[in-house]
Protein backbone atom coordinates (compact mmCIF):
# COMPACT_ATOMS: atom_id res chain seq x y z
CA UNK A 1 0.00 0.00 0.00
CA UNK A 2 1.91 3.32 -0.89
CA UNK A 3 -0.62 5.94 0.69
CA UNK A 4 -1.08 6.07 4.73
CA UNK A 5 -4.53 4.40 6.17
CA UNK A 6 -6.17 7.36 8.13
CA UNK A 7 -5.30 5.02 11.37
CA UNK A 8 -4.47 1.52 11.64
CA UNK A 9 -7.37 -0.87 12.95
CA UNK A 10 -8.24 -3.76 15.86
CA UNK A 11 -11.20 -4.82 16.26
CA UNK A 12 -12.00 -7.34 18.53
CA UNK A 13 -15.32 -9.56 18.87
CA UNK A 14 -15.39 -9.88 23.11
CA UNK A 15 -17.64 -12.83 23.03
CA UNK A 16 -19.64 -14.44 20.57
CA UNK A 17 -22.63 -16.45 21.43
CA UNK A 18 -20.24 -19.24 23.81
CA UNK A 19 -18.33 -15.92 25.62
CA UNK A 20 -18.75 -13.32 28.15
CA UNK A 21 -20.90 -13.50 31.24
CA UNK A 22 -21.78 -10.34 33.03
CA UNK A 23 -18.90 -10.76 35.24
CA UNK A 24 -16.46 -11.60 32.41
CA UNK A 25 -17.35 -8.44 30.57
CA UNK A 26 -17.17 -6.21 33.11
CA UNK A 27 -13.61 -7.53 34.16
CA UNK A 28 -12.45 -7.38 30.61
CA UNK A 29 -14.25 -3.30 30.25
CA UNK A 30 -11.87 -2.53 33.17
CA UNK A 31 -8.41 -4.04 32.58
CA UNK A 32 -9.01 -2.39 28.82
CA UNK A 33 -9.90 0.83 30.76
CA UNK A 34 -6.73 0.60 32.93
CA UNK A 35 -4.11 -0.05 29.67
CA UNK A 36 -2.07 2.02 27.61
CA UNK A 37 -2.66 1.58 24.56
CA UNK A 38 -1.12 3.74 21.24
CA UNK A 39 -2.74 6.11 20.10
CA UNK A 40 -2.58 5.84 16.54
CA UNK A 41 -4.72 2.53 16.67
CA UNK A 42 -8.52 2.58 16.08
CA UNK A 43 -9.52 0.02 18.96
CA UNK A 44 -13.46 -1.17 19.06
CA UNK A 45 -14.57 -4.23 20.34
CA UNK A 46 -17.87 -6.58 19.54
CA UNK A 47 -19.71 -7.62 22.63
CA UNK A 48 -23.04 -9.68 22.05
CA UNK A 49 -26.09 -7.85 21.42
CA UNK A 50 -27.59 -8.44 25.27
CA UNK A 51 -23.94 -6.85 26.63
CA UNK A 52 -23.90 -3.94 24.04
CA UNK A 53 -25.31 -0.76 26.16
CA UNK A 54 -23.28 -2.50 29.21
CA UNK A 55 -19.77 -1.94 27.71
CA UNK A 56 -20.71 1.65 25.52
CA UNK A 57 -21.61 2.87 28.77
CA UNK A 58 -19.07 1.54 30.88
CA UNK A 59 -16.07 1.60 28.35
CA UNK A 60 -13.95 4.86 28.11
CA UNK A 61 -14.27 6.57 25.09
CA UNK A 62 -11.03 5.70 23.66
CA UNK A 63 -12.51 2.64 22.45
CA UNK A 64 -16.01 2.11 20.25
CA UNK A 65 -18.28 -0.83 20.24
CA UNK A 66 -19.45 -2.62 17.05
CA UNK A 67 -22.45 -5.06 17.14
CA UNK A 68 -22.06 -8.52 15.49
CA UNK A 69 -25.32 -8.35 13.36
CA UNK A 70 -27.75 -6.07 12.08
CA UNK A 71 -31.13 -6.31 10.42
CA UNK A 72 -31.34 -5.49 6.50
CA UNK A 73 -33.71 -2.62 6.74
CA UNK A 74 -35.35 0.00 8.47
CA UNK A 75 -36.28 -1.45 11.77
CA UNK A 76 -40.09 -2.73 12.36
CA UNK A 77 -41.32 -6.39 13.39
CA UNK A 78 -39.19 -8.69 12.99
CA UNK A 79 -39.04 -10.24 16.31
CA UNK A 80 -35.40 -11.43 17.44
CA UNK A 81 -33.50 -8.71 14.61
CA UNK A 82 -31.54 -5.87 16.40
CA UNK A 83 -32.22 -2.31 13.92
CA UNK A 84 -29.08 -0.44 12.74
CA UNK A 85 -31.26 2.68 14.00
CA UNK A 86 -31.30 0.93 17.85
CA UNK A 87 -27.46 0.65 17.23
CA UNK A 88 -27.41 3.96 16.19
CA UNK A 89 -29.78 4.73 19.38
CA UNK A 90 -26.98 3.52 22.20
CA UNK A 91 -23.75 4.96 20.49
CA UNK A 92 -22.61 1.89 18.37
CA UNK A 93 -20.77 3.19 15.85
CA UNK A 94 -19.95 -0.35 13.69
CA UNK A 95 -21.44 -3.66 13.00
CA UNK A 96 -19.69 -6.68 11.92
CA UNK A 97 -21.39 -8.22 8.68
CA UNK A 98 -20.41 -11.63 6.53
CA UNK A 99 -18.79 -13.17 9.71
CA UNK A 100 -18.00 -17.22 8.58
CA UNK A 101 -20.19 -17.99 11.49
CA UNK A 102 -23.07 -16.61 9.89
CA UNK A 103 -22.07 -17.16 6.22
CA UNK A 104 -21.64 -20.98 7.14
CA UNK A 105 -23.52 -21.94 10.12
CA UNK A 106 -26.47 -19.75 9.89
CA UNK A 107 -26.50 -19.45 6.14
CA UNK A 108 -26.47 -16.18 5.11
CA UNK A 109 -25.74 -15.11 1.33
CA UNK A 110 -23.76 -12.67 -0.83
CA UNK A 111 -26.47 -10.84 -1.77
CA UNK A 112 -27.96 -10.63 2.36
CA UNK A 113 -24.93 -9.42 3.55
CA UNK A 114 -24.93 -6.97 0.95
CA UNK A 115 -28.24 -5.59 1.48
CA UNK A 116 -27.44 -5.69 5.38
CA UNK A 117 -24.18 -3.66 4.53
CA UNK A 118 -25.72 -1.12 2.26
CA UNK A 119 -28.17 -0.23 4.99
CA UNK A 120 -26.14 0.17 7.77
CA UNK A 121 -23.55 2.36 5.63
CA UNK A 122 -26.22 4.60 4.25
CA UNK A 123 -27.29 5.07 8.25
CA UNK A 124 -23.50 5.88 9.07
CA UNK A 125 -22.38 2.84 10.68
CA UNK A 126 -19.01 1.90 9.89
CA UNK A 127 -18.84 -1.73 8.37
CA UNK A 128 -16.45 -4.95 9.19
CA UNK A 129 -16.92 -6.72 6.16
CA UNK A 130 -15.58 -9.92 6.40
CA UNK A 131 -14.36 -13.06 3.54
CA UNK A 132 -12.19 -15.71 3.58
CA UNK A 133 -12.16 -19.40 1.97
CA UNK A 134 -12.94 -22.82 3.41
CA UNK A 135 -10.17 -24.96 4.12
CA UNK A 136 -11.56 -27.16 1.40
CA UNK A 137 -11.34 -23.91 -1.07
CA UNK A 138 -8.42 -23.03 0.18
CA UNK A 139 -6.72 -26.88 -1.33
CA UNK A 140 -9.09 -26.35 -3.96
CA UNK A 141 -6.96 -23.32 -5.19
CA UNK A 142 -9.88 -21.19 -5.15
CA UNK A 143 -9.29 -18.68 -1.87
CA UNK A 144 -9.19 -15.45 -4.13
CA UNK A 145 -12.12 -16.43 -5.89
CA UNK A 146 -14.12 -17.16 -3.17
CA UNK A 147 -12.27 -13.81 -1.69
CA UNK A 148 -13.23 -11.80 -4.96
CA UNK A 149 -16.70 -13.11 -5.09
CA UNK A 150 -17.73 -11.87 -1.44
CA UNK A 151 -15.66 -8.51 -1.91
CA UNK A 152 -17.43 -7.75 -5.36
CA UNK A 153 -21.14 -8.62 -3.25
CA UNK A 154 -19.76 -5.89 -0.64
CA UNK A 155 -18.81 -3.32 -3.98
CA UNK A 156 -21.84 -4.04 -5.83
CA UNK A 157 -24.00 -2.16 -3.59
CA UNK A 158 -22.12 -0.31 -1.00
CA UNK A 159 -22.88 3.47 -1.56
CA UNK A 160 -19.05 4.46 -0.78
CA UNK A 161 -15.88 2.27 0.66
CA UNK A 162 -15.27 5.69 3.52
CA UNK A 163 -16.80 3.67 6.10
CA UNK A 164 -15.34 -0.38 5.42
CA UNK A 165 -13.09 -2.34 6.88
CA UNK A 166 -12.01 -5.55 5.44
CA UNK A 167 -11.36 -8.42 7.59
CA UNK A 168 -10.02 -11.43 5.62
CA UNK A 169 -10.60 -14.33 7.91
CA UNK A 170 -9.63 -17.84 6.89
CA UNK A 171 -12.41 -19.99 8.02
CA UNK A 172 -9.81 -22.51 9.01
CA UNK A 173 -7.85 -20.33 11.23
CA UNK A 174 -10.83 -19.00 13.29
CA UNK A 175 -10.65 -20.27 16.64
CA UNK A 176 -8.50 -23.47 15.54
CA UNK A 177 -5.21 -22.20 17.17
CA UNK A 178 -4.30 -22.34 13.10
CA UNK A 179 -2.93 -19.09 12.56
CA UNK A 180 -2.19 -17.75 8.85
CA UNK A 181 1.36 -17.44 8.60
CA UNK A 182 2.35 -13.97 7.67
CA UNK A 183 2.77 -14.51 4.12
CA UNK A 184 0.16 -16.55 3.64
CA UNK A 185 -2.29 -13.72 4.84
CA UNK A 186 -0.05 -10.93 3.34
CA UNK A 187 -0.77 -12.86 -0.13
CA UNK A 188 -4.34 -12.69 0.22
CA UNK A 189 -4.67 -9.40 1.57
CA UNK A 190 -2.12 -7.78 -1.30
CA UNK A 191 -4.73 -9.36 -3.66
CA UNK A 192 -8.21 -7.99 -2.41
CA UNK A 193 -6.11 -4.41 -2.20
CA UNK A 194 -5.41 -4.96 -6.13
CA UNK A 195 -8.82 -6.24 -6.17
CA UNK A 196 -9.99 -3.13 -5.18
CA UNK A 197 -7.41 -1.02 -7.47
CA UNK A 198 -9.13 -2.56 -9.95
CA UNK A 199 -12.20 -3.03 -9.44
CA UNK A 200 -13.72 0.48 -7.37
CA UNK A 201 -10.22 2.88 -7.34
CA UNK A 202 -6.83 3.08 -6.39
CA UNK A 203 -7.84 5.81 -3.64
CA UNK A 204 -9.87 3.31 -1.97
CA UNK A 205 -7.59 0.47 -2.44
CA UNK A 206 -4.90 2.64 -0.45
CA UNK A 207 -7.29 3.64 2.07
CA UNK A 208 -9.20 0.93 2.72
CA UNK A 209 -7.99 -1.14 6.05
CA UNK A 210 -7.30 -4.70 5.15
CA UNK A 211 -7.15 -6.54 8.59
CA UNK A 212 -6.62 -10.07 9.18
CA UNK A 213 -8.30 -12.54 11.07
CA UNK A 214 -8.22 -16.17 12.73
CA UNK A 215 -5.87 -17.32 15.31
CA UNK A 216 -4.30 -13.74 16.33
CA UNK A 217 -2.77 -13.93 19.79
CA UNK A 218 -0.22 -11.89 21.71
CA UNK A 219 2.44 -14.39 20.52
CA UNK A 220 2.16 -14.27 16.37
CA UNK A 221 0.44 -11.11 16.23
CA UNK A 222 3.67 -8.73 15.85
CA UNK A 223 5.28 -10.59 13.20
CA UNK A 224 1.91 -10.30 10.88
CA UNK A 225 1.35 -6.66 11.68
CA UNK A 226 4.44 -6.18 9.32
CA UNK A 227 3.50 -7.46 6.94
CA UNK A 228 2.69 -4.24 4.19
CA UNK A 229 -0.77 -4.62 3.67
CA UNK A 230 -2.21 -6.24 6.99
CA UNK A 231 -3.38 -3.33 8.94
CA UNK A 232 -5.08 -4.57 11.84
CA UNK A 233 -6.76 -7.71 12.82
CA UNK A 234 -10.30 -8.88 14.58
CA UNK A 235 -9.46 -10.74 16.71
CA UNK A 236 -11.75 -13.47 18.67
CA UNK A 237 -10.39 -15.65 21.77
CA UNK A 238 -7.21 -13.63 22.45
CA UNK A 239 -9.64 -10.44 22.66
CA UNK A 240 -10.87 -11.99 26.02
CA UNK A 241 -8.12 -11.60 27.72
CA UNK A 242 -7.23 -7.67 28.78
CA UNK A 243 -3.47 -7.65 28.98
CA UNK A 244 -3.16 -9.99 25.86
CA UNK A 245 -5.84 -7.97 23.72
CA UNK A 246 -3.72 -5.17 24.48
CA UNK A 247 -0.33 -6.77 23.54
CA UNK A 248 -2.22 -7.48 20.09
CA UNK A 249 -3.31 -3.62 20.11
CA UNK A 250 -0.25 -1.79 20.50
CA UNK A 251 1.67 -4.61 18.07
CA UNK A 252 -0.41 -2.50 15.27
CA UNK A 253 1.72 0.84 14.18
O1 LIG B 1 -14.05 -12.65 14.33
C1 LIG B 1 -12.98 -13.05 15.08
C2 LIG B 1 -12.90 -14.51 15.01
O2 LIG B 1 -13.55 -14.98 13.92
C3 LIG B 1 -11.51 -14.98 15.08
O3 LIG B 1 -11.53 -15.81 16.17
O4 LIG B 1 -10.65 -16.96 18.12
O5 LIG B 1 -9.64 -17.35 15.86
O6 LIG B 1 -9.29 -15.19 17.02
P1 LIG B 1 -10.17 -16.37 16.82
Amino acid sequence: SSSPKPCRAVLAMAGSGKNGTNESITKLVSDLNSSTLESDVDVVVAPPFVYLDQVKASLTDRIEVSAQNSWIGKGGAFTGEISVEQLKDIGCKWVILGHSERRHIIGEDDQFIGKKAAYALNEGLGVIACIGELLEEREAGKTFDVCFQQLKAFADVVPSWDNIVIAYEPVWAIGTGKVATPQQAQEVHEAVRDWLKKNVSEEVASKTRIIYGGSVNGGNCADLAKEEDIDGFLVGGASLKGPEFATIINSVT
